[in-house]
C-alpha cells in the first residue's frame, strides 16, 4: 500500500536554472460528498465526483534558480496581474508541501493563474486552482528527476492537490474520480484520488451539468469551517457510514446505468450534506430561498414529464442540474423558461462531464 512517505522527493537534481510550464486542470462536482476530515486532510468517508469540461483553472509556472535556500520565494499573478490576497493561501499550501518537494526552495516561482469561469461566479475554485498548480509542481519535479514513472506523478500531484485542498485531489486523473479508501473501490486510497476502475455506463456520456448561479457572493462559512464542524456532530459517524454505502450503491449504478437510482442517491447526498450543516453547532444554513424553489420546480418537472433530470448542491447556494445528453434540448428550454429567473442576474454555465488535467505547455 502507498503510504505519504512514498511521496517525499529525495532523487533529484537541482542544478537546472529555469524553465517554465502549463496547465489546465478541471472544477468537480461531488455525486456522494466529502464533508468531515481528520488531521491532514484525510478525508473522514469517502467521495466521488465528475470532473467539468468548461470550468476549469488555467495555471502557468515559470521558475528559476536561487541561490538562497530558506524561505520560498514566488509571485502570484491571477489574469496576468499581481494579486497579493491570494498569496497567504499559496505560502500555506508550499509549508504543507515541503516536506514532499523539498525542492521548491531552491527555486523562485511565478504562479500565474487564470479560470474559465468568473471569479465572483461562486464557483469554488480551490479544487481546479489546486488541482493545476500541483500538476506544474510535478512537472517541475518530473524535470529534476526525470527517471518518474507516469503512475506517480499522477499520483503525487494528487496527492499534493489535497493537501492543497481536498476536493482537488479529485480533479487530475480520470474523469470520474472517487477519493477515499472504499472497500469495493480497487485501488482507492485516503491520500489521492484514483479514475473510478469500471466501465462506465453509456448513459453516463457526456452527462450534462447546467450550473444555475443562485448566488455569487463570497459563503457566510467556509468549507474548512464546515468540515471542521464534523468533529462532535451528533450524526457523523451515521453520516460517515452512510456515505460508504451510497458509493457502494452509485458503484452499481455507473455500471448499470440505472438513472432512477442515480437520482435518489445524488439528490440525498446533497440534501445529506445541507442537513449536516444546518445540524452542527453551530448550525448554518447556505442554501437561499431560491435554492429551494429550483429544487421543488425540477422535481415538478420530473414528475411531469419522467425526464431523469435531477439536482445536487456544494457548500454554496448554487444548483447543479444533472441529465443525460439526450434529454438536453428539453432541459435547456425547461431552464430557461422556468429556472433562470431564480438565477442572480439570469446567470448559468452550461457544462458536462469532462477530463483530466490536461499540460498546455
Ligand atoms: C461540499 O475540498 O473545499 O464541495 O479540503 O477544506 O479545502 P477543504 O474543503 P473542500 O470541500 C469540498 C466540500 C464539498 C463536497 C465535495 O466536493 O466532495
Amino acid at each position: 500500500m502507498v503510504s505519504e512517505t512514498d511521496f517525499i522527493a529525495n532523487h533529484y537534481c537541482t542544478e537546472i536554472e529555469n524553465g517554465n510550464f502549463q496547465w489546465s486542470a478541471p472544477s468537480n462536482i461531488a455525486l456522494v460528498k466529502y464533508w468531515g476530515k481528520k488531521n491532514n486532510q484525510i478525508p473522514a468517508n469517502p467521495s466521488i465526483s465528475f470532473t467539468l469540461d468548461h470550468c476549469k483553472t488555467i495555471t502557468k509556472l515559470a521558475f528559476t534558480k536561487k541561490e538562497a535556500t530558506e524561505n520560498f520565494s514566488f509571485e502570484l499573478l491571477f489574469e496576468g496581474q499581481p494579486k497579493e490576497d491570494f498569496k497567504p493561501k499559496i505560502q500555506k499550501f508550499l509549508e504543507r508541501i515541503e516536506v514532499y518537494c523539498p525542492y521548491l526552495k531552491s527555486f523562485h516561482l511565478t504562479i500565474d493563474t487564470e479560470n474559465t469561469f468568473p471569479h465572483s461566479s461562486g464557483i469554488a475554485s480551490s479544487a481546479s486552482g489546486m488541482a493545476a498548480l500541483s500538476m506544474n509542481i510535478m512537472s517541475l519535479e518530473k524535470v529534476l528527476n526525470p527517471e518518474m514513472t507516469d503512475d506517480f506523478f499522477f499520483q503525487k500531484a494528487s496527492f499534493l492537490a489535497r493537501l492543497g485542498s481536498g476536493s482537488a485531489c479529485r480533479s487530475v486523473k480520470g474523469s470520474v474520480v472517487v477519493w477515499g479508501n472504499h472497500a469495493e473501490i480497487d485501488g482507492s486510497s485516503d491520500l489521492f484520488g484514483v479514475a473510478f476502475p469500471d466501465k462506465i455506463h453509456e448513459n453516463f456520456n457526456n452527462y450534462q451539468d447546467t450550473i444555475l448561479l443562485v448566488d455569487k457572493g463570497e459563503k457566510q462559512v467556509s468549507s474548512t469551517v464546515g468540515h471542521d464542524l464534523m468533529h462532535n456532530h451528533p450524526f457523523a459517524e451515521q453520516r460517515f457510514a452512510q456515505a460508504h454505502q451510497n458509493l457502494s450503491e452509485i458503484k452499481n449504478v455507473l455500471e448499470n446505468g440505472n438513472l432512477e437510482e442515480f437520482i435518489k442517491i445524488v439528490e440525498s447526498e446533497a440534501l445529506t450534506l445541507h442537513a449536516m450543516m444546518m445540524t452542527s453547532l453551530p448550525y448554518f444554513i447556505l442554501m437561499k430561498p431560491n435554492t429551494l424553489e429550483i429544487i421543488n420546480t425540477i422535481w415538478k418537472f420530473r414528475n411531469e414529464t419522467k425526464i431523469p433530470v435531477c439536482f445536487t448542491l456544494d457548500a454554496g447556494a448554487n444548483v447543479h442540474v444533472l441529465y443525460p445528453e439526450n434529454v438536453r434540448e428539453r432541459v435547456l428550454q425547461f431552464i430557461a423558461a422556468e429556472l433562470v429567473g431564480y438565477c442572480q442576474n439570469g446567470h448559468y454555465i452550461c457544462d458536462a462531464i469532462g477530463t483530466e488535467a490536461i499540460k498546455i505547455l
